[in-house]
């Protein structure tokens, strides 16, 4: 696919174009995948982050938040719950934390899920930057794959959303690294940010291509009122009609043109529309990452404006999402890892 006929479909108006779009991204998926979701369970860990991105409500700088660490044990706790409902993959998300203390902390917990679940749940991470070293007792521990979204691949808009001393070349390193130690490493961005034009999310395609990235986890931007970026954005109708259609129509081209990979329908989309998941589903997105966070510390994990399942119960929510997936004709995949196929291609 050339620049240009991504750069048209991202641009598409035409409601009967854009649904001709999702079709086809919706094909192309059938034919790599069928019509199976992988199923992750998601667990955040902890608010707690160093870094102060200006789009984002858990930034170290929102005084207004509340920080939480959840434990050892109730970390377990969630796992084990999710083992015993069919849940097969898991991932461990927080704020980025650089210390021997955390990366301690976050390899025994590997090592423990491994020991606890016979080696049956795949781990994945996603906790930010960290060293080489780090990154390399994680994955001894067991942890087979990482998340580390590059948020914007043009890196002057990147310099734009963060803070001078975040560094993009910092962020390419790390994912250079987990390549190397043999993550499957997944990436993302976020679409329909103020600065950002169809180039930019051409780039961001692009980007994911050149690096040969296994799982995408890329969602629409959402203000949030305490933040720099967000301060003074409104979530009209029309804008959050924008971000979902925007959001909807990279995920179709992301599956046009990487075709195996793994692509998730993210939180972002649901925070948008009701439907936003299932709508994820039928644009060619294959992995959803239901949030099994006790609903304690929910409200403190508040990335952006109205995040969806605040107050659910763990137990209600997979209800309502294992209908909402067979809704649309889809079977959730339980108790199976979900491995990228790119993966096991590239080896
Ligand atoms: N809107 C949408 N996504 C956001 N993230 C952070 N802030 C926002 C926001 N305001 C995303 C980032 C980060 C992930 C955990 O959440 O891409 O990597
Ligand atoms: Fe921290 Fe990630 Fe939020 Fe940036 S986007 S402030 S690294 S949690």
């Amino acid at each position: 696919m050339r620049d240009s006929e991504l750069e048209q479909l991202l641009a598409l108006s035409e409601p009967a174009a854009i649904a001709a779009l999702y079709a086809d991204a919706y094909r192309m998926k059938l034919e790599y995948v069928g019509k199976r979701v992988s199923i992750r369970g998601l667990i955040e860990i902890s608010n707690i982050c160093r870094k102060n991105c200006y789009y984002c409500g858990i930034r170290s700088g929102n005084g207004k938040v509340e920080r939480f660490r959840i434990s050892r044990e109730e970390i377990l706790d969630t796992v084990l719950w999710a083992y015993r409902h069919h849940f097969a993959s898991l991932v461990l998300q927080s704020g980025e934390v650089a210390s021997e203390a955390f990366t301690a902390f976050i390899e025994e917990i590997v090592r423990e899920i491994c020991a606890r679940t016979d080696n049956g749940m795949g781990i994945t991470l996603s906790l930010g930057e960290q060293t080489r070293e780090t990154y390399r007792r994680w994955r001894e521990a067991g942890a087979a794959r990482y998340l580390l979204r590059i948020e914007a691949s043009d890196p002057e808009l990147y310099r734009k959303l963060h803070p001078a001393d975040h560094s993009y070349e910092a962020r390419t390193a790390c994912l250079r690294m987990l390549r190397e130690l043999d993550y499957q490493v997944g990436s993302g961005v976020m679409i329909g940010l103020p600065g950002q034009t169809i180039r930019h999310l051409v780039k961001d395609l692009r980007f994911f291509q050149e690096y040969d990235i296994d799982m995408i986890g890329m969602g629409p931007y959402i203000p949030h009122e305490d933040t720099p970026l967000g301060a003074g954005l409104r979530l009209t109708e029309d804008y959050r009609k924008h971000q979902l259609e925007l959001g909807l129509k990279m995920i179709a081209c992301a599956r046009l043109l990487l075709r195996d990979v793994n692509i998730a329908s993210t939180t972002a989309l649901q925070a948008l529309d009701p439907r936003g998941r299932e709508l994820g589903l039928l644009a060619g997105a294959n992995v959803i990452m239901p949030n099994l966070t006790d609903t304690a510390y929910r409200s403190g994990y508040r990335l952006y404006a109205g995040k969806p399942g605040l107050d659910e119960s763990s137990e209600s929510s997979l209800e309502a999402l294992t209908k909402s997936v067979e809704a649309v004709g889809e079977t959730i995949l339980w108790d199976a890892p979900g491995d990228s196929l790119h993966y096991f291609r590239r080896h």
